[in-house]
Order: C-alpha cells, then sequence, then structure tokens
C-alpha cells in the first residue's frame, strides 16, 4: 500500500472537519475523494501531504509514519490547490521558475521541466504573457504546472476544474489520465460525480467528515441495485402527503431536489397507486412522474441526502 490513513480526526472546535476516516491509496491509481462542500475533502487531503497535523490518527507513506517523517512524503507529493496560487504580474514560465527553485530545481534541468510542463499543459503559446490575463482555465493549469515540475510520485488534486471553461475542464481531465498511464499515482476530490465517474479507479464518498461509502463505480452502483427511482412534481409541497410517502412500508427513502419528489423504492414494488391514492387524500396534483433505474449520481444523493452541487 502507498498511503494508508488510519482514524485521522480534525476538528476546528465545534466543527467535525475530519471525523474518523480509514483510507488507503494504491500504487498507480487515480483515487477519488467525493463529497459535498463541506465534506472534509480538503481537510483530508491536507492531512493526508503532511500540510496540517491530524488531532488522532496517522498516515503511513510506504509504510512509515509521515508525523515521525513528514519529509519523505512531501518530496514524493505534488499538491494543486483549491485556491489558485501564482504571482499575477509574472508570466506562466516565470511563475514555474519560482515554485520549481522552492523544490530545488536549478539550471538546464529547471527550464527543461519548465517547457515540459508547458508543453504538457497546453500552454507554450501563451507562457510569456502575464498569468493576470490569463483565463481561469489557464491559470488552473498553471497551478497544476507548478506541482509536477519535480516528477512527484503522488499527485494530489483538490477540486482542479471547479468555476472554469469546458475547453480547459476536458484538457486537464485528459491530463490526469495521460499522467496516471505514465505511472503516477492520483488523488483526485471533487463534488461532481461524471468527474469521478470518468477518472476514477476507487471513490471513497465523504460527508460530515466521514467516509460515508467506498469502492469502484460498480460497487458503488450495486448499492442500490435493487431499486427504482421514482421521480415526480406536485403542484405544492404538501406536508402530511409527504409524511404518507415516508410511512409507506414500499418506500425506503424520500428527498426532494429541484423542485422534484424522488422516492427510493425497490424494484417493481407497484407503488404507483399508493402515489396516487396519498395525493388525492392530500389534494395535491401531480405535474409529473418518472420511474428509473438509480445512476451513480443518483448513489451519491442516496447517501448523502443532498445534491453534490448544493
Ligand atoms: N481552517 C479552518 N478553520 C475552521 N473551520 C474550518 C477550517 N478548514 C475547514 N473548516 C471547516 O471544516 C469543514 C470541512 O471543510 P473542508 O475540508 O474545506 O471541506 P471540503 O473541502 O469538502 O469542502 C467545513 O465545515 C469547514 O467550514
Ligand atoms: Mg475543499
Amino acid at each position: 500500500m502507498l498511503i494508508k490513513a488510519k482514524g485521522i480526526k480534525k476538528y476546528y472546535k465545534k466543527v467535525r472537519a475530519v471525523d474518523g476516516i480509514d483510507l488507503e491509496v494504491r500504487q498507480g491509481e487515480i483515487l477519488g475523494l467525493l463529497g459535498p462542500n463541506g465534506a472534509g475533502k480538503s481537510t483530508a487531503i491536507s492531512v493526508l501531504s503532511s500540510l496540517i497535523k491530524p488531532d488522532e490518527g496517522d498516515v503511513f507513506f510506504k509504510g512509515e509514519s509521515i508525523l515521525k517523517n513528514p519529509a519523505a512524503i512531501r518530496k514524493a507529493m505534488g499538491i494543486v490547490p483549491q485556491d489558485v496560487a501564482l504571482y499575477p504580474d509574472l508570466s506562466a514560465a516565470e511563475n514555474l521558475k519560482f515554485f520549481g527553485k522552492l523544490y530545488g530545481l536549478r539550471g538546464e534541468m529547471l527550464k527543461t521541466r519548465i517547457q515540459e510542463v508547458l508543453e504538457l499543459l497546453g500552454l507554450n503559446g501563451r507562457a510569456k504573457d502575464a498569468v493576470k490575463n490569463y483565463s481561469g482555465g489557464m491559470k488552473r493549469r498553471v497551478n497544476i504546472g507548478a506541482a509536477l515540475l519535480h516528477h512527484p510520485e503522488v499527485l494530489i488534486m483538490d477540486e482542479p476544474t471547479v468555476g472554469i471553461d469546458p475547453q480547459s475542464r476536458s484538457h486537464i481531465l485528459g491530463t490526469v489520465k495521460d499522467l496516471n498511464k505514465k505511472g503516477m499515482t492520483i488523488i483526485y476530490t471533487s463534488h461532481y460525480m461524471e468527474e469521478a465517474e470518468h477518472l476514477c479507479h476507487r471513490i471513497y464518498v465523504m460527508d460530515h467528515g466521514k467516509i460515508i461509502a467506498s469502492g469502484t463505480k460498480e460497487e458503488l452502483k450495486s448499492l442500490m441495485a435493487g431499486d427504482d427511482l421514482v421521480l415526480f412534481r406536485t403542484d405544492r409541497v404538501d406536508e402530511g402527503f409527504l409524511k404518507a410517502l415516508r410511512g409507506n412500508l414500499k418506500v425506503k427513502d424520500v428527498s426532494q431536489t429541484d423542485g422534484n419528489i424522488i422516492l427510493t423504492v425497490q424494484k417493481e414494488s407497484d407503488i404507483l397507486s399508493d402515489i396516487f391514492e396519498a395525493a388525492s387524500a392530500s389534494r395535491v396534483k401531480l405535474k409529473s412522474l418518472e420511474v428509473k433505474t438509480p445512476t451513480l449520481e443518483d448513489v451519491f444523493l442516496y447517501l448523502t441526502g443532498r445534491g453534490l452541487r448544493d
């Protein structure tokens, strides 16, 4: 096992940012850490990379405690933080030079690496422009470049596609896949389900500081294999109607998102007549109704009780 985190806790006063998590990172995988905003993802990876000390627990990098020996993991890791940290008046090449020096690169070696990284991230054409004139997506790519200069064994990316244009986004996702194919281990945090589905070999789902599910996407999907989802809209919100649904023995879960009511029911439970009866008893009008097989996104909604984009 490349990295093993055991019993990690990190509290900020009363906020349980990370509340007792265990996780493993395997050599050569893309590991997804997925969860809504505030789930504890950034805090968890800050502990993993020894940027902050946990209140409890430890992380083992190649079997060795990072509390005892933080230098080993720091050297092996490249970290792309959630917030872009660049010098706006410097060009991409100059920014990379600054970060390269921080990592101890010098001279020809540094020059070569800057060229390679600019190429990899598709920034060559604008390498000499001041970063302040870049789009959000281009800034983000420079940030990723900074984390790659020293050829890290493990790359940690914290929500690298938030708030950027679709073109930069697909460029970044493609880069992640390429780096991984060449052998780099990647830890990728996101609140976009479809990114994790596209990229990750394994996924940990976090919420409220805890890991609430883990596995391959197939394993996660199988959590709802026996279920159907019934989605419908009503003309108004009626507590009596919702209560009747929650009390129905065929209904495993009731949630609401984007004005839809979503019932999780056992497959082929012939729930529809119950819904019509409850609606008519509460004088609620059904506006639309759809029965569907759960997607991975639905599994997350079911697990976290809220949409990942809340
Ligand atoms: N430095 C800090 N001081 C106080 N509270 C914090 C700090 N960092 C994070 N938190 C809180 O811890 C929780 C988890 O935050 P974070 O790890 O940033 O989650 P995520 O990255 O999943 O959005 C949130 O409630 C956040 O407000
Ligand atoms: Mg975060």
